[in-house]
C-alpha cells in the first residue's frame, strides 16, 4: 500500500477488512509529502524508482496506489517499468454519476489531481449528462494527516476547502450539488467533520469499497483462515522516529505495524 502519507490508510482500512489473511507493507512517502504540489515529471522522477527500490525489497505480490494524485500521473509509468500487477486509485466520477439525483456532483481532490488529463478524461467519458463541478483543494491532505497525528485542526480550516464544492440553489434540494467525490485518499480520514460542516447533506464518494473488492478479485482465494493475521510493516521513507504505530492499529485490522 502506497500513498504520500497517512492518506491510503483509508484504502487500507477496507482491504484487510476484505483480506485479513495477507501480509501487508504500508509506505508512506512523507519525505515528498505532499504530492498535489509537485509537477507530473517530478512525480515521475521521484515515484518510479523508489518503486523499483521498494519491490526489489518487500517483494509484493500487488502494489495499491492509494493516492490519486500519483494514480492519475505515475500509474502508467509503473506499469510500463514493472511486472508486478499495480492497482490504482482514480476520481470515482463514473459511480457518482450515475447516483446523483440532481445531475451536479462535485469532485474533492489535489490541485494536481483536478488539473490532469486523466481525470479530465473521466469526466467526458463517464459524467452522463451531469455538471462536475472540479474543486482543487489546496490543504485538505495536510489537515487531515494533522489531524490523524494528532494535532487540532479548526472547523474553519476544512470548512473553507470543501465550499466550493457546494454549487446551485441552496433553498432548493433539487437543484444543488448532491454527490461528492473524495478524490484524494486522504479526504474519508476527516468524513465525520465533512459530513457535520457541509451547507446541506450530500452523498460522499469513498472509493475504498470498491479498490478492496479489485484486490480481492485479483489475490485470488484466500490461502489463509478466516481471523489470520499476516501481519503489517510501515515504513516511512522520512525515516523520521514516530509514535503513531498504536494510533493506527484500527486502520490495520487491529495489528500493530512494525
Ligand atoms: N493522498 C493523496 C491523494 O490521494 C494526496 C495527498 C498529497 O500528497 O497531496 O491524492
Amino acid at each position: 500500500m502506497f500513498d504520500s502519507g497517512l492518506g491510503g490508510l483509508s484504502v487500507l482500512r477496507e482491504v484487510v477488512r476484505a483480506r485479513p489473511d495477507a501480509h501487508y507493507v504500508y509506505v508512506a512517502d512523507d519525505a515528498f509529502f505532499p504530492y498535489g504540489h509537485h509537477s507530473e515529471p517530478a512525480l515521475i522522477a521521484r515515484v518510479v524508482p523508489l518503486m523499483g527500490e521498494l519491490i526489489a525489497a518487500h517483494r509484493p505480490g500487488l502494489i495499491v496506489i492509494a493516492c490519486n494524485t500519483a494514480s492519475v500521473q505515475v500509474l502508467a509509468p509503473l506499469r510500463a517499468a514493472y511486472a508486478t500487477p499495480f492497482v490504482g486509485t482514480v476520481p470515482a466520477i463514473k459511480p457518482a454519476c450515475a447516483q446523483s439525483q440532481t445531475r451536479r456532483v462535485s469532485v474533492l481532490g489535489t490541485k494536481a489531481t483536478v488539473q490532469r488529463e486523466y481525470t479530465h478524461a473521466l469526466i467526458r467519458d463517464f459524467a452522463g449528462g451531469c455538471e462536475v463541478t472540479l474543486v482543487g483543494s489546496p490543504e485538505l491532505a495536510s489537515l487531515a494527516e494533522a489531524a490523524l497525528s494528532g494535532t487540532t485542526v479548526s472547523d474553519d480550516a476544512i470548512a473553507a476547502e470543501i465550499a466550493p464544492c457546494f454549487t446551485g440553489d441552496a433553498a432548493d434540494p433539487a437543484g444543488r450539488t448532491d454527490t461528492v467525490v473524495l478524490a484524494c485518499t486522504h479526504y474519508p480520514l476527516l468524513l465525520d467533520r465533512l459530513e457535520r460542516l457541509a451547507p446541506w447533506k450530500v452523498t460522499w464518494i469513498d472509493p475504498a469499497p470498491a479498490i478492496a473488492r479489485r484486490v480481492g478479485d485479483l489475490l485470488g482465494p484466500s490461502t489463509g483462515h478466516a481471523g489470520d493475521d499476516g501481519g503489517a510493516t510501515m515504513i516511512f521513507t522520512s525515516n523520521k522516529p514516530h509514535q503513531l504505530s498504536r494510533a493506527l492499529t484500527p486502520y490495520f485490522g487491529g495489528r500493530v505495524p512494525a
